[in-house]
């Protein structure tokens, strides 16, 4: 069919737009978008499609001009749900929430309005008003998997993982061919270490032919959890089948030891992680009482004998005198200590915790570039790296007075590489400063670190002195802090405190 029909009215051309649209072809949907307020002004049709173009062109702010004015003469419940759409990508949430209420009042029976009501209040901090918008959708459409996921989610923001449960197998009865919701009720169950009831879930999935490889990963890692580590190899050799590249499985291989060569996260995976996280991060982890920034801004106060705003040289914790080339013999100068390196920085909450302390430049390093574009609208680093940790440590050849890597040691399991690296990157009489989470059993691993709970590792404190001392380091301090919470239950860890001493041994 022609593009552009002669006897075409302006109604026609706008569906056809439409279709264009869905078909990922936004050129000639404009195209004949215009030929269309050509022949007839604009309409709250047109408009809803016009709105929609410019966000599919990544041009929000347009949307939001477009929209204004078809409310203004027509307020549909559509139009305001593609205006709190836009508010949303513009970071206004509390105008996205109030645009998605203004939906459910204009029309009480979309669920598609309740449940963008619902997901817009969850990121709110609401999750039971959360749970009863998104109860209303499920309700009014059953067989909706977003709904369903929506509302899992909210349930278990809602601290309700039974009840998130009950959800998803709700829906998987009402929309079994659902793959999205499958593989988060595996992956749910896997996370409330019902292992079995994972490998149920994953096996019922096979059965029916809608499975991935995520699927088929996830039931290894459940195996694994079960101690039946031969069938969960054969299930990570699905896994590959169906995604030899798939990042996840690649992380779950390394956690089960089933790849002995791999030692830690793979790169591509805490990249997509991160990337996809870097959002909500900073919230999120004060939800979950994150304490490592401040336990560092602590420890560097006592360790480099450092109060805010000042810097007072004199002795370290074990009684010996910084002075010289040490890191404190700076600090009677009154300069700041540094440069400071910042592994793992991510969003920058170590460098804001350390404002106010006499430290730096910091220069930060990071795999997750959106996780570095947050750190850099702090500009509280002089310089940002996208890098691995390692790679870094081992190419740029520049010495530093201060290493910090505040909860990133759960991204790898050996810590070999990374300790031996640092130190050759630290000033003689230089510290190393990071945290780590403790291993407690049960676990499947090797005993010294091995993948905890939450697809982190975790290792031992006798592992870590092992490391380090085989590194060079002299062991300052490991002490117990907890990290954060999980599940509403401390995250037991370690600072740990590492000094290249002044003269190697
Ligand atoms: C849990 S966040 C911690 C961020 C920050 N240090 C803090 O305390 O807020 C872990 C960060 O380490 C980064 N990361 C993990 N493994 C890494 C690696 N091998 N190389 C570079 N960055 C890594 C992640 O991208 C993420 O930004």
């Amino acid at each position: 069919m022609d593009l552009f029909d002669a006897t075409a009215d302006s109604e026609t051309l706008t569906r056809r737009a439409d279709e264009l649209l869905g078909a990922q072809r936004p050129g000639a949907a404009r195209a004949l978008l215009a030929a269309a307020h050509r022949l007839a002004p604009p309409a709250p049709g047109t408009a809803s499609l016009a709105a929609r173009l410019e966000m599919h062109e990544g041009r929000p702010e347009a949307s939001l001009a477009v929209l204004g004015q078809a409310i203004a003469v027509a307020p549909r419940a559509d139009l305001f749900m593609l205006r709190a759409d836009a508010r949303h990508q513009l970071g206004d949430l509390a105008g996205a929430v109030a645009d998605a209420a203004e939906a459910v009042i204009h029309d009480r029976h979309d669920p598609a309005a309740k449940a963008l009501l619902g997901v817009l209040v969850l990121e709110l901090g609401r999750p039971e008003d959360a749970v009863r918008c998104l109860a209303e959708a499920v309700d009014a459409a059953p067989a909706n998997p977003a709904f369903r996921q929506g509302l899992a989610n909210a349930l278990l923001a809602a601290g309700q993982p039974s009840a998130a449960a009950a959800t998803y197998a709700a829906g998987i009865a009402a929309a079994p061919g659902s793959l999205e919701l499958r593989n988060a009720a595996i992956m749910l169950a896997v996370r409330q270490r019902d292992f079995a009831n994972a490998v149920a879930l994953a096996e019922a999935a096979c059965a029916v032919g809608i499975a991935d490889a995520s699927t088929f990963g996830l039931k290894g890692h459940a195996l694994c959890g079960l101690g039946r580590h031969e069938e969960a190899a054969d299930a990570y050799a699905d896994a590959l089948k169906l995604g030899p590249n798939d990042p996840t499985v690649l992380r779950m291989m390394v956690a089960a030891d089933i790849r002995p060569d791999a030692t830690r996260a793979p790169a591509a995976y805490v990249r997509r992680v991160f990337d996809g996280y870097a959002d909500r991060f900073e919230r999120h982890l004060m939800e979950l009482g994150y304490r490592i920034p401040g336990v560092m801004r602590n420890a560097l106060r006592a360790h480099l004998r450092l109060d805010a705003g000042d810097v007072s040289g004199g002795e370290g914790p074990g009684g010996e005198a910084l002075k010289g080339e040490a890191i404190g013999g700076e600090a009677i100068g009154g300069k700041p200590i540094g440069p400071v390196l910042d592994l793992g920085c991510g969003t920058g909450m170590v460098a804001v915790a350390l404002i106010g302390l006499k430290l730096g430049p910091f220069v930060g390093v990071d795999l997750s570039p959106h996780m570095l574009r947050l750190a850099a609208a702090k500009h509280l680093y002089a310089e940002l790296h996208e890098s691995d940790i390692i790679d870094f440590l081992e190419t740029d050849t520049r010495q530093w007075k201060l290493i910090l890597a505040a909860d990133v040691l759960c991204y790898l399991g050996a810590l070999e590489p990374l300790f031996t690296a640092t130190y050759a990157r630290l000033l003689r009489g230089g510290l190393f400063m990071c945290s780590a989470e403790e291993l407690v059993g049960p676990y499947i691993g090797n005993g010294d670190w091995v993948l905890g709970r939450m697809g982190r590792f975790a290792q031992t404190r006798n592992y870590i002195t092992r490391v380090a001392r085989a590194a060079g380091f002299a062991v300052r301090a490991i002490d117990a802090e907890v990290q954060r919470n999980d599940a509403g239950a401390p995250v037991p860890g370690f600072l740990i405190v590492l000094e290249r001493a002044h003269a190697d041994g």
